[in-house]
């Protein structure tokens, strides 16, 4: 009796996976989804404008070149041509990445790594085509000219904010930006862009993380010495909890260095910050906008952190060494990917404002952007959609 209950629990579990949807077949469905937002988000766009969000009265809102996400919807374009092949999305992907093409002359702040490597980078990797190469260089320089060799990182912000009194701030967001410096040092065999990258990722290291692998949201640093002079938060709950996004930046960034360099300090530090967050995320596998925020489970989700999380662990589970951490990461981007593309998260075509994903968090202290669609989002899911199926041959 025991052995047939015990077989029918097993048809049963093995119907359940049957009834999964193949991966193959929900990317080909997300995909198809894109490719029509994006061809309707193109029509709410000038030349001079790049989608960033909804309002609080449910309209449509954009940015202009300089915000720090400009370099997303461009990105976005590359990866749904990537995917399908649509000679009409290359058209608009080159289209909306040239219009960053004054961007690359100055870094006004650490964001122009997301903004030219997001667009202009992805443009060069797909289609190989010239015209896109000059402007990663010079952006690549632009933005290690904000290197300091005394503090041995790149100054995220110049701006101050009222109450506080920062001299060198870094975000831990700032990992994400080094990607553009390793593309650029490859591209151009410019080793001193590698060696910033390097510095910063080591410093960062060093300054940004507590002893369970969490990380401050910022570090500021006196300009002279590099010593600390204070840890702070600015967009999570408290200075000493744990932000979602900058979690998902950090996993991302040390993952990102290790496939870049090679170095084990980068693997070890990327399985440890990724082992935290499995531990902590919920079952659906996406966070809270802050794992220590007070009202949970009340507090908004934040699908942005869960996408830049995903693209880690997908491609973490192919670097990592062991077959057991392997399954743990793929199966985590799995999952994440999964509820993304449950209809929870991923927009109807012509809803959501032509936007993919639903439900982000953008700066909640400061009351912007919270449970709302995020480019961001859109993009990191679609590049971990397309990492997840290359490595796992689907
Ligand atoms: N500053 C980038 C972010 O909001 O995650």
């Amino acid at each position: 009796m025991k052995r047939c209950i015990y077989i029918l629990l097993a048809m049963l579990s093995l119907a359940g996976c049957s009834r999964q949807e193949p991966m193959d077949v929900l990317a080909d469905r997300v995909f198809s989804a894109a490719r029509e937002q994006c061809l309707q988000m193109d029509g709410r766009l000038t030349d001079q404008t790049l989608p960033r969000t909804i309002g609080k009265n449910g309209e449509f809102v954009s940015s202009n070149i300089n915000w720090w996400c400009s370099g997303f919807f461009p990105g976005t374009l590359w990866y749904v041509y990537e995917y399908t092949g649509d000679s009409s999305i290359k058209e608009l992907a080159v289209a909306n990445t040239l219009k960053l093409e004054p961007l690359q002359y100055r870094a006004k702040d650490h964001d122009l790594g997301f903004q030219m490597n997001c667009s202009y980078g992805n443009a060069y990797r797909i289609t190989g085509e010239q015209r896109f190469l000059a402007p990663i260089y010079t952006s690549a320089l632009a933005l290690a000219g904000r290197f300091s060799p005394a503090t041995g990182t790149i100054r995220s912000w110049d701006f101050v904010r009222a109450g506080r009194d920062w001299r060198y701030p870094v975000i831990i967001d700032n990992m994400m930006n080094l990607e553009h410096l390793l593309n650029a040092a490859d591209l151009f065999r410019d080793n001193s862009l590698r060696d910033m990258a390097i510095a910063h990722a080591n410093t960062t290291m060093c300054n940004h993380f507590r002893e369970d692998f969490s990380c401050w949201h910022l570090v500021d640093y006196d300009p002279e010495t590099g010593a600390v002079r204070s840890r702070e938060t600015v967009q999570g709950y408290a200075d000493g909890s744990s932000w979602a996004r900058g979690q998902a930046w950090a996993l991302y960034g040390y993952t990102m260095m290790f496939r870049f360099t090679g170095y084990e300090c980068y693997l070890r530090q990327a399985e440890n910050i990724a082992d935290m967050i499995v531990d902590r995320l919920p079952a659906d596998g996406i966070p809270y906008w802050d794992f220590d925020a007070p009202d949970i489970p009340d507090a908004p989700k934040d699908a942005s952190a869960a996408a830049v999380m995903a693209s880690a662990f997908a491609d973490l589970g192919t670097l990592t060494t062991s077959d057991c951490n392997s399954r743990k990461y793929s199966g985590m981007a799995e999952r994440q990917l999964r509820t993304l593309a449950s209809d929870i998260y991923l927009a109807k075509p012509g809803e959501n404002c032509n936007f993919i994903l639903k439900h982000s968090v953008g700066n909640l202290p400061g009351d912007s952007e919270v449970d709302v669609p995020l480019s961001y989002a859109d993009y990191y899911f679609l590049e971990a959609l397309i990492k997840y199926i290359t490595h796992n041959n689907n």
